[in-house]
């Protein structure tokens, strides 16, 4: 058992450009149960795509974060912490059949022929999936980072007075809070993660994360296309988007027609991600489902207009499947979508 005396072991660190976020789980008789959160808005000029600029006043936000946190005092020093999507890549590919002690090597020679990266300035991690003995090749999924982004995100942590257990690929922690556990994925499916920064489509099939891809959308562009197009501050922006959403009868649905370009961009990009999961890494699969999270995922209505626009049942994952809030704990439900990534690191 990983947790004991309800106390936490480690807490979820979520860093990216413009927010860290924290969560903790204890598991009490096999549920887990949120017992801390907290978000800290990061100061411009802090991060720049996800390489860090201010160190220093980087690991102190860290220290805030914690110490201010939701909930009881936070007494651990080990933290399972993600690394930022954009500068990390996460792919399926496929050996020839060859014998297990050869798999190492395998994995290396591919490696270097299927990442953008050269192998002495990366460090990469691989996971077998499943596969039958008489298949012609060997499914494996690779996530590769950076070292250069690895070793100063470990030093941020350690600057802040912590101990980073794992540094990890966001788009497995996304999937790992959305999904039931020991729950195999019987068909594809897709995830979608609106951030305030930065979104991306994740592809999970046979209970692993197979595919990532960055999209052209963010909660930020949508405020800024709003503001620009009505001529008000960002402020009021923000409000009529969260307000009014894509519904109809809202704002007399003028929220929607400012942002059919948005969507219909968005949505194409969705497809185009998909077509190239099914066409070149996984063919033929077909993909049952599309699921939204992150705080953009609150917007009113985005399912039903990506569902028309995509061709896909689409909707809003539910982040309570593999845990239950603290009663001790004022979540706001819609908060729980923004901290999606820390709670994956926190049931990790
Ligand atoms: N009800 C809502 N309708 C529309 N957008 C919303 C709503 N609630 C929150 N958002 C948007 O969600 C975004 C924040 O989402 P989230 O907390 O997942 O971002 P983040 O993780 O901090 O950013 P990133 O992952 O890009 O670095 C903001 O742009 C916010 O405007
Ligand atoms: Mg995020």
């Amino acid at each position: 058992m990983i947790f004991s005396n309800k106390k936490i072991s480690y807490f979820g660190l979520d860093i990216s450009d413009l927010s860290f976020k924290l969560a903790a789980v204890i598991n009490k008789k096999n549920i887990f149960e949120l017992v801390n959160y907290n978000k800290a808005n990061v100061p411009p000029g802090y991060f720049e795509n996800g390489k860090i600029i201010k160190l220093q006043e980087s690991s102190n936000l860290i220290k805030e974060l914690v110490n201010s946190a939701y909930g009881p005092k936070i007494k651990t020093k080990f933290v399972h912490a993600c690394l930022p999507e954009k500068q990390t890549f996460i792919k399926i590919i496929y050996l020839p059949h060859v014998s297990e002690t050869e798999i190492p090597s395998a994995i290396d020679w591919a490696a270097e022929h299927h990442l953008p990266f050269s192998l002495d300035e990366i460090y990469f991690d691989y996971h077998i999936l499943e596969n039958k003995k008489n298949d012609k090749e060997i499914p494996v999924v690779i996530g590769a980072a950076p070292k250069e982004i690895v070793d100063d995100y470990t030093k941020m942590i350690k600057l802040a007075g912590f101990v980073p257990l794992s540094l990890e690929i966001e788009a497995l922690a996304i999937a790992r809070a959305i999904y039931p556990k020991e729950k195999m994925l019987e068909q594809a499916q897709a995830i979608v993660d609106l951030g305030a920064n930065r979104s991306s489509l994740i592809i999970c099939a046979q209970d692993a994360v197979q595919f990532s891809l960055s999209l052209p959308i963010s909660g930020n562009k949508i405020t800024q296309v709003i503001s620009q197009t009505l001529k008000i501050s960002p402020r009021q922006a923000e409000a009529a988007k969260i307000i009014c959403g894509l519904d109809e009868k809202k704002c007399k649905g003028g929220i929607k027609i400012i942002l059919e370009k948005e969507l219909d961009n968005l949505a194409n990009e969705i497809n185009t991600g998909l077509k190239y999961y099914q066409e070149n890494i996984a063919k033929s699969t077909t993909i049952e489902k599309l699921l939204l999270t992150g705080g953009g995922a609150n917007m009113i209505q985005l399912n039903k207009i990506l569902s028309e626009k995509v061709g896909l049942p689409t909707e809003v994952a539910d982040i309570s499947t593999n845990i239950k809030i603290s009663k001790n704990l004022n979540l706001p439900t819609e908060q729980l979508l923004s901290l999606t990534t820390a709670i994956g690191l926190a049931i990790k």
